[in-house]
């Protein structure tokens, strides 16, 4: 419905105007000759305007470019910046680590580890906690002891989820029904269908065939699907995949690194979830790097009853700068002040008032979209009704469409996640901040040429 040669014109004019904004970025990136794909982490080259916009500064919801532009951000650092950009607690509590006590990096403990464990376990109920550096890691670390205490090979994911760069996810549910590897994947170590099996997400019935074959140590699942788009799960189907699991003497590890987003507990808590693992990263400390694991008491008592695995040296679980007393101090600071039940409820109201409003604006311009919310993040997708799965999800994506309203949106000073239409409350956006980008977003829709 959409006139492609008169959207790529409009595309064209935003690309130019945002290429005239932006000489000193456009001049960094034409610099950037050391770099792989000229930027410092390959994913960063996901930019509709030709170059990315580089850094300056940035406070709260609000980013400053090195072009002087300012821009209120709904990206956060794809929930890394949930708590906010730089929020002062986190800064102090840096401060003080870093300027007052030195000891960035020592392989000691700190005393605030069991602090943020203690806290963690108030929120999300898992008993005891491990600390990564992301939120990669602690899903690699978890697969590593499901699979020691099963004795099973595989892990089974959702198609089209994402876990981070885990080889055992990137696999998806094929044209013919079955396992395949994601399209793209880069370097997998061997087939993926010899380490993984999948299903779509809110089937429950190809889960329980999967997890029939008796090889299966854990599924490893999102409670909501929060990378392609947010597919919430149907009534009912978490409860089911816990018992499909148990019933088929599977584990559990349900990964919160961005469902936290529901609340302070993420959809573990809100949804009374009962997981065997939980992994979290991202948000947790503020912006600091960590990723963190939490094991029923259960499941840590067996893996420590096992004295063949070697939890302390060389076999397989663990980091060197893994627990470090930066970031375990800034997700102190993090969950102590500023991520705290009360910002919760700010984030989801101000999200549901964003939420409301794009649905109002889609309803209005009668565009075949739909938009959900999970807590803080709200995402709009061009399907309708929403997708309720991966495969489904993945169908509806538009690159071209997506490009020119992140760029026209971008242009007029509002960042969106690049990767997706996700849009993320931290404690300081406010309601002022949505209506303005409600009205650049209805902008954008009167320009749509049909
Ligand atoms: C659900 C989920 N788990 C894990 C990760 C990986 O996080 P990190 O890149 O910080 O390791 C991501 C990243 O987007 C994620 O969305």
């Amino acid at each position: 419905m959409i006139d492609r040669a008169r959207l790529a014109a409009l595309m064209s004019a935003e690309q130019d105007r945002f290429a005239a904004a932006h000489p000193r970025s456009a001049a960094a990136y034409g610099r950037a000759e050391h770099l792989f794909g000229r930027v410092p982490m390959t994913w960063m080259n996901k930019k509709a305007g030709g170059f990315p916009i580089y850094l300056e500064s940035a406070r709260g919801n609000r980013v400053r470019d090195i072009d002087g532009h300012d821009y209120v951000d709904f990206a956060l650092g794809d929930t890394g910046a949930m708590a906010g950009h730089s929020p002062e607690p986190v800064v102090a509590a840096i401060r003080r680590r870093v300027e007052e006590l030195g000891g960035l990096t020592t392989m000691l403990p700190t005393e605030d580890a069991e602090w943020v464990g203690a806290e963690l376990t108030r929120r999300f109920g898992m008993d005891v906690w491990s600390f990564s550096l992301t939120a990669t890691d602690a899903n690699r670390w978890a697969i590593r002891l499901v699979r020691a205490i099963t004795g099973r090979p595989k892990i089974l994911v959702h198609s089209y989820c994402y876990h981070g760069s885990v080889d055992e996810s990137l696999i998806v549910v094929g044209p013919d029904g079955e396992g395949t590897s994601r399209p793209g994947n880069v370097g997998s170590p061997v087939d993926v269908t010899h380490t993984s099996r999948v299903a779509e997400f809110n089937d429950v019935e190809r889960l329980e065939r999967q997890l029939a074959h008796g090889d299966v140590a854990a599924v490893l699942m999102e409670p909501a699907m929060t990378n392609i788009g947010i597919v919430l799960p149907d009534p009912g189907y978490l409860q089911a995949v816990r018992e499909a699991t148990r019933r088929h003497g599977s584990l559990l590890i349900v990964d919160e690194t961005h469902t936290f987003s529901a609340g302070p507990g993420g959809m573990t808590r809100r949804d009374r979830l009962d997981p065997d693992v939980l992994v979290i990263g991202k948000a947790i400390a503020g912006g600091i790097p960590i990723g963190a694991y939490g094991l029923s008491g259960d499941l840590a008592a067996r893996v420590l009853a096992r004295t063949d695995l070697d939890l302390v040296d060389m076999g397989g679980v663990g980091g060197t700068l893994a627990g470090n007393p930066l970031s375990i101090a800034a997700a102190r600071a993090t969950l102590e002040h500023v991520l705290t039940d009360e910002a919760f409820t700010g984030m989801i109201d101000t999200a549901t008032v964003f939420a409301d409003g794009v649905e109002r604006l889609i309803a209005e311009h009668e565009l075949p979209w739909a938009i959900n919310q999970l807590g803080a993040r709200a995402e709009y997708r061009f399907a309708t009704p929403y997708p309720r799965n991966g495969t489904e999800a993945a169908a509806s994506a538009d690159g071209e469409l997506e490009d020119y309203l992140h760029l026209y949106l971008a242009n007029r000073g509002i960042l969106l996640t690049p990767f997706h239409n996700m849009a993320l409350m931290c404690p300081t956006t406010s309601v002022a901040d949505v209506q303005r980008h409600h009205e650049v977003f209805a902008q954008a829709l009167a320009t749509l040429p049909r």
